[in-house]
């Protein structure tokens, strides 16, 4: 499963893309509003840091100004995938774009109908958002396994792209379910390599070490 970075904070990306844990970012209207930073600049500069897709999104809801933000956003580096609303203008606009050789990620899938519509519009990425489903009492987890079925029947070439991740427990479920990739806030993926026994594990190693006066260089 690939993992991509769900924030537009650049010291966040960086740390995790030196460990070889980014292999693209998401961000969306709400993640640049919390960074303060301009979008074209922050896009700019995480796309240069970045080998990966990464995700920006346009801020229209009609069809032409939203086909004038995507072409404009793919304009500003060769890894931008832009981002439309699961809308039948944003479907419209990720058909344009996608025929043209641009990245799209069809984001706020809240459905498997809507995520196969987005498939035979041709999507890059889908991006159901469990999260938020789970917030509502609906098992966001369905939703990804719903999805995988859906596009393994017919070999949709369509990544899933889950989103909306608040847990590592959800980074685990997605993986077993088959998630192309999984988009997380960064202390998400810290949060992965947490376990008591390894913490406990290596403080006992730590403390036997030392009475045993061992030094290997
Ligand atoms: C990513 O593409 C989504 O915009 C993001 O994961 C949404 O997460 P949230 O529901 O925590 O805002």
């Amino acid at each position: 499963m690939k993992f991509f970075v769900d924030t537009a904070e650049i010291d966040a990306i960086r740390e995790l893309n030196d460990l070889g844990m980014v292999d693209g970012v998401t961000t969306n209207p709400s993640l640049i509003l919390k960074s303060g930073r301009d979008i074209q600049e922050v896009t700019r500069e995480i796309c240069d840091m970045v080998e990966g897709p990464v995700s920006a999104e346009v801020v229209a809801t009609d069809f032409d100004q939203m086909l004038k933000e995507g072409k404009h956003l793919a304009t500003l580096a060769p890894n931008v995938c832009v981002k439309v609303p699961l809308t039948w203008e944003g479907l419209k606009v990720c058909k344009i774009l996608t025929g043209e050789g641009t990245k799209v990620n069809v984001t706020l899938c809240f459905s498997a109908n809507q995520a196969l519509l987005a498939a035979k519009a041709g999507a890059t990425f889908i991006s159901p958002f469990i999260g938020r489903l789970d917030d509502i009492n609906i098992d966001g987890m369905d939703l990804i396994q719903d999805i995988r079925t859906i596009y393994d029947n017919y070999g949709f070439e369509t990544e899933i792209l889950a989103a909306s991740i608040r847990s590592a427990n959800h980074m685990k479920d997605a993986a077993l379910i088959g998630a192309d990739v999984a988009t997380a806030p960064p202390a998400v993926i810290k949060a992965m390599i947490n376990h008591p026994l390894t913490a406990s594990g290596l403080a006992q190693f730590v403390k036997d070490a030392e009475s045993a006066g061992i030094k290997i260089v």
